[in-house]
């Protein structure tokens, strides 16, 4: 079966990888979306599914079939990095990082949905994302400081 990923048409094979997360780490080498708790509670693997937000190890892959799956690493453009992925390098919004690349796609989908969002709305959005680092303040202010105008700078 075939979806595409990151703007390229990639086949992938359902019965080797039940889960949409499975199928892009084992099958074609993506390995933005990370496996966590694999079960639908911490959102390290969110990508995004025609546009919305799911997490990949919830998704099955059969169900995927002619989908436009984005990444993490589907976020920048060529070599210019995002917005957020910038802010968070220059707001030292990562520890470990397991949790970057699902904070980053539910960031981006947040600021282009409300591109002004109050700091309560950054919260709730962010919410199905868990950060066992507990770098919570610093991705917040990495997401407002984009909302603001202020790009990467802290
Ligand atoms: S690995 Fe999918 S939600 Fe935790
Ligand atoms: S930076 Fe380590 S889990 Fe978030």
């Amino acid at each position: 079966m075939r979806f595409t990923v990151n703007g390229s048409p990639r086949d992938v094979d359902p019965a080797r990888s039940p889960t949409l997360l499975a199928a892009l780490r084992d099958q074609l080498g993506i390995t933005g979306p990370k496996l966590s708790c694999d079960h639908g509670e911490c959102g390290a693997c969110t990508v995004r599914l025609d546009g919305e937000l799911v997490y990949a190890c919830l998704s099955l892959t059969a169900a995927c079939e002619g989908t436009q799956v984005q990444t993490v690493e589907g976020l920048a453009n060529g070599n210019a990095l995002h917005p957020l992925q910038e802010s968070f390098i220059t707001h030292d919004a990562a520890q470990c990082g397991f949790c970057t690349p699902g904070q980053l796609l539910a960031a981006a989908t947040l600021l282009e949905q409300k591109p002004h969002p109050t700091d309560d709305e950054i919260r709730a959005a962010m919410s199905g994302n868990l950060c066992r680092c507990g770098t919570y303040p610093k991705i917040i202010a990495a997401i407002r400081a984009v909302a603001d105008g202020a790009g990467g700078a802290p």
